[in-house]
């Protein structure tokens, strides 16, 4: 067997099961240029944070142009009402302007008024399967419960959730890197569909205000009252809500599934602790630290820069490794251990750091709390109904989800 050393992030291998190769990289005094992925691997927790902290060297907006093709655009401006890059995967100053508008839609007031909304959908989908004994985590629950509330938020209720779900597929496979130059076209094909239906839905709340995300965006405004995002901005914003707000919320559902139903000790003292909201907030931050939805994005550099004393030339591909930074062993001692304990324990980088960090994570975090609350006190003796060989992954650099997981269980309501 190849020896850690000797592999590249792209090998399917490490992509099934990044730990060994980044527990390696963080050992190694050299930052390495990885030939696969075409970037230099950063994987220490410190090295993330200066990387991420600095948004005006390490530019997303460079990054994330290298994302699409020529043709990707061309499609999207021939048959997608228009190509908008995304306004939020910029650089400062822009960034910052669509940022503070950005934020305007996870006030305090929104995530505790969508609350309630959202316990009565995923208590109604937990009741629908509870007494079946078994259900796959990711077809039947985590996907279908975060697509309803992110249709429901986008108001897209009337829309197939088959649908949403294969354009936010689409959109995701796009920021993986991994596609061939035919499946880009394929995939530009689908963004399109997804893109023409937001532009309509912005139309829609331009002219009628609606108690949703979209519109909220739509009707954000700066402190002076001046400043709005333009319709481009608005199209994009709304589109990466679909994408942002779907599959890294649904992962980390399934991720939570898989800890109860291989961690019946975990479990158990989760139900035992349900109305203590501490303990549930602490379980659900180590739970996002132990299994990060998001493995790593990119940037590049718009200088010569030197990151631990390595040189790295301008114009660079820098690949982010954020679950690798929540196994660094300096930030996290017995980072391998599920302990709600941790002092730093939300210092994780699984919703990254810095400008960047992510914007909707006051309502990820809510809806976290809120499925694995529902789950632990309606579900017991969760077991895996599959070998946790034969798991099914989808994984690319950004990501690694499981894809399907099927669960047996028994409803506490049962004798
Ligand atoms: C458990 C769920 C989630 C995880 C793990 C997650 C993870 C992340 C990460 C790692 C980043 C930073 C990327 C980088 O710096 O390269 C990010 C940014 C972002 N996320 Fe999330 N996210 C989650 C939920 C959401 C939700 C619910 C939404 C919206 C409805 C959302 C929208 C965004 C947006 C728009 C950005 C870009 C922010 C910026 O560039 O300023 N995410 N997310």
């Amino acid at each position: 067997m190849a020896s850690t050393s000797d592999m590249q992030l792209t090998d399917e291998s490490v992509l099934a099961d990044p730990k060994a190769f980044c527990a390696q990289l963080r050992k190694e005094d050299k930052i390495r240029f990885d030939p696969g992925a075409g970037g230099y691997l950063v994987a220490r927790y410190e090295q993330l944070n200066e990387v991420l902290s600095d948004p005006v060297t390490y530019s997303m907006e460079l990054a994330w142009e290298r994302l699409w093709s020529d043709d990707f655009k061309a499609i999207m401006a021939r048959d997608g009402g228009g190509w908008f890059p995304d306004a939020i995967m910029t650089d400062p100053p822009n960034h910052t302007r669509i940022r503070r508008l950005m934020e305007k839609a996870f006030t305090p007031q929104r995530i505790r008024q969508l609350e309630p909304l959202i316990t009565a959908r995923t208590v109604a989908m937990i009741e629908q399967h509870a007494d079946k004994g078994g259900f796959d985590a990711v077809v039947d629950f985590a996907l279908p419960l975060t697509i309803g509330i992110m249709a429901e938020q986008l108001g897209m209720s009337e829309v197939d959730p088959a649908q949403i779900e294969r354009w936010a597929a689409a959109m995701i496979a796009q920021i993986g890197r991994m596609l061939t130059p035919e499946q880009m076209i394929e995939n530009a094909r689908i963004v399109c569909e997804c893109q023409k239906f937001v532009i309509e839905m912005v139309k829609e709340r331009q002219q009628t205000p609606t108690e949703d995300l979209i519109s909220d965006l739509v009707h954000a405004r700066n402190e002076d009252g001046e400043d709005v995002l333009d319709f481009g901005e608005l199209v994009a914003s709304a589109r990466a809500f679909l994408i942002g707000g779907n599959d890294s919320v649904a992962s980390a559902i399934t991720n939570m599934l898989f800890i109860l139903a291989t961690r019946p000790d975990l479990a158990e003292e989760l139900h035992a602790s349900i109305d203590d909201d501490r303990y549930v907030t602490r379980w659900v931050e180590e739970m996002l630290r132990f299994a990060p939805p998001t493995r790593g994005n990119t940037r590049v550099t718009t200088r010569d820069v030197e990151i631990d004393g390595q040189a790295i030339p301008a114009g660079s591909t820098i690949i982010t490794l954020f679950g690798s930074a929540n196994e660094d062993e300096a930030q996290f001692p017995n980072a391998a251990a599920f302990d709600i304990n941790r002092p730093n324990l939300a210092r994780h980088m699984s919703f990254g750091a810095g400008a960047h960090r992510c914007v909707g994570l006051a309502l990820a975090r809510m809806e976290l709390k809120v499925v694995t609350r529902e789950v632990a006190r309606r579900l017991k003796d969760i077991k895996l109904n599959i070998s946790p060989d034969n798991i099914p992954y989808k994984s690319d650099i950004a990501t690694l989800t499981i894809k399907s997981l099927p669960l047996t269980f028994r409803s506490r309501k049962a004798a």
